[in-house]
């Protein structure tokens, strides 16, 4: 199954090509979520500090690896530090207690949430350089001390990145940014590339607003598929590592039935659709 398959990131670790999102999964449900994601296949959640969620999804994974009869070691779980965070002392307390709310042996990999607090995100002004690589600095120790399989960013631009690669030890293993059909930020994929990052693409499914698309939907439609199959289809056959979210199993396990291949023509009309 293509959920168990991996993708070898910058620093050699394996990181299972499709995640679970647990965006507005609140902490109650999070633990039945992700245990069924688990069992459905998947080995990769994807939290965050400010999702509220992490002791969910901690109870999840443990319930998962008791049921399942799991090694910790094959699951992968993504954590980010929020974005208002922007020191070092501040960053390495939230590891500590992001660590403690998991409270499952390891956290796979922390990402800096955003480059910039979330009311400036979309505004000019302060770009946080400085206080960027000072966040950054705390993830390379803890990195260093063997807390994560790798560090990475999300929401950054090719500027965010060039400021964090002309100063790091340890290079960002993955940029998550918003990918779906009909937003692909080609500049910033093709930079990621170039340089060993890894793209992840969050909210496959443009939150759900592929489904009123016609054109999409009679795609899915042409694969005998769901459009959100098609979605995170869509974004492994770009070469990107898909999220999707849901909190439905039946949904769950449906969005984990990613082997089937999207023909070259068809991939070509998916990529002309632009504005989503
Ligand atoms: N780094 C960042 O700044 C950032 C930002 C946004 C998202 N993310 C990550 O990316 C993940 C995904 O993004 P997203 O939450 O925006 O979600 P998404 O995957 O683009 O869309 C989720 C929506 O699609 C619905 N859905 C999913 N599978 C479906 C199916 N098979 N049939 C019908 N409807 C289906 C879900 O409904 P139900 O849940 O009701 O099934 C939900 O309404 C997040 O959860 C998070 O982990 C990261």
């Amino acid at each position: 199954m293509i959920v168990d398959e991996r993708y070898k990131l910058n620093n050699g670790q394996r990181i299972p090509k499709v995640a679970l999102g647990t965006w507005q999964v609140s902490d109650d449900e999070a633990e039945a979520v992700v245990e069924s994601s688990i069992a459905a296949g998947y080995r990769h959640i994807d939290t965050a500090i400010a999702y509220g969620n992490e002791a969910g999804v901690g109870r999840g994974i443990r319930a998962a690896m008791e049921t399942q009869g799991l090694h910790r070691e094959s699951i992968f779980v993504t954590s980010k530090i929020p974005a208002e965070v922007k020191t070092h002392d501040g960053t390495v307390a939230c590891i500590q207690e992001s660590m403690e709310r998991l409270d499952c042996f390891h956290t796979d990999m922390m990402l800096i949430h955003a480059p910039k607090p979330w009311d400036e995100m979309w505004k000019p002004g302060h770009n946080y350089f400085a206080e960027n690589l000072e966040v950054w600095k705390a993830l390379e120790e803890a990195y260093a001390a063997g807390k994560f399989r790798a560090i990475g960013v999300s929401n950054f631009d090719v500027d965010d990145l060039k400021n964090i690669m002309d100063e790091c030890t340890v290079m960002p293993a993955v940029n998550q940014v918003r990918v779906h059909i009909g937003h692909i930020p080609y500049e910033l994929i093709e930079f990621c590339e170039q340089n060993g990052i890894l793209v992840e693409a969050y909210s496959p499914n443009a939150h759900g607003n592929l489904a009123n698309v016609p054109a999409i939907c009679s795609m899915a439609a042409k694969y005998d598929v769901s459009v959100p199959q098609l979605a995170s289809r869509f974004i492994l056959q770009l070469g990107l590592l898909p999220l999707p979210k849901s909190t439905h199993e039946e949904r769950i396990l449906q969005n984990a039935d990613l082997d089937f291949e999207i023909l070259p023509a068809d991939m070509a009309e998916l990529l002309e659709i632009d504005g989503l």
